[in-house]
């Protein structure tokens, strides 16, 4: 995939409401030798929107992520990208479909600037090879596109930057290369109140320019801060997916810790299959969640 050369390119294709949604998984399933981490998850990403993927530690996020990334590839299960079923099976699969993750430790260099960062593993191929003056204007244009004003130089080292700065480089990485949908592990899990609103106020930039946004987060604030629906795991499974305005910070906590509340039961209060498990858990079977 070639970047963007104008950054509004990349956000041109916003979704009509009836369009289908940008990313779709059902029913999927990973496990890690005995270890059964994702059970029949179903996430549906859309455009324009933040969608906030919550859950306890170790409730299967990072996973789930790999799995859209291409890192894990699902065991069992649909991936549909744009209505359409597809093999994400490498992480170039994904990015060739403008899938792109921001993973939890970020995996800049610190050794290297702004601009190489960018670019890295990107700088020449096939179809295009750009030249340190288009690549420095391309990373800056990115930055300005993103209305990001806190780095002064894309020239900078990574290793000079603080932790805000560098998450917002790792995004503007992602966005560089007409993406569609920018998946995002934890970004604000180790910065501080200010660069904390940095970040959110990007995440909130990229949804409104007409990506899919999927933000990580353990934190409740940052969670109804920015986010459009949430969408929680909880031991493997996901509980429910609902709308921010539909839910209260405390309902949120209580799927996230116990996987019930009373967010799943309003998701669908007709769902006759939403009823509470064997083990007292309310979950929506497979593919009969509204
Ligand atoms: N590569 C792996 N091999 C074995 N188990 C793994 C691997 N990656 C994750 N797990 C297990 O999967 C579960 C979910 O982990 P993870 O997806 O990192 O959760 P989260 O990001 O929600 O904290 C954990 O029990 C973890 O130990
Ligand atoms: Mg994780």
């Amino acid at each position: 995939m070639s970047p963007a050369t104008s950054i509004s390119e990349g956000y041109s294709a916003s979704a009509s409401p009836d369009a289908p949604p940008v990313l779709e998984l059902r029913g999927i399933n990973k496990s890690f030798g005995p270890v059964h981490v994702l059970r029949d998850v179903d996430l549906t990403v859309r455009a324009g929107e933040v969608t906030a993927l919550v859950g306890d530690n170790g409730a299967g996020k990072s996973t789930l992520v790999k799995c859209i990334g291409g890192i894990h590839p699902a065991d069992s299960g649909s991936y549909l990208f744009e209505g359409q079923p597809v093999k994400v099976d490498s992480p170039r699969a994904a990015a060739e479909l403008g899938v792109e993750i921001v993973y939890q430790d970020l995996a800049l260099c610190d050794n290297l600037d702004i601009v190489q960062n960018m670019f890295l593993g990107r700088e020449t191929t096939k179809r295009f090879v750009l030249d340190e003056v288009t690549m420095e204007q391309l990373a800056a244009d990115t930055l300005a596109s993103l209305s990001v004003r806190t780095v002064t130089s894309v020239r900078q080292r990574v290793a000079s930057l603080s932790g805000g700065q560098r998450q917002t480089v790792a995004i503007a990485k992602a966005v560089l290369w007409n993406s569609k949908v920018v998946v995002l592990d934890e970004p604000t899990a180790a910065l501080g109140v200010a660069q904390t609103a940095q970040v959110l106020e990007l995440v909130r930039r990229l949804a409104d320019k007409g990506l899919a946004v999927v933000l990580i987060s353990h934190n409740m604030n940052d969670v109804f801060a920015v986010a459009d629906r949430i969408a929680v795991l909880y031991l493997g499974r996901m509980t429910a997916q609902v709308s921010t305005s539909d839910v209260t910070h405390s309902q949120v906590v209580e799927l996230i810790t116990t996987g019930r509340g009373a967010a799943t039961r309003r998701e669908a209060p007709d769902e006759p299959n939403g009823t509470a498990g064997a083990d007292g858990t309310s979950e929506w079977k497979n593919g009969e969640r509204p």
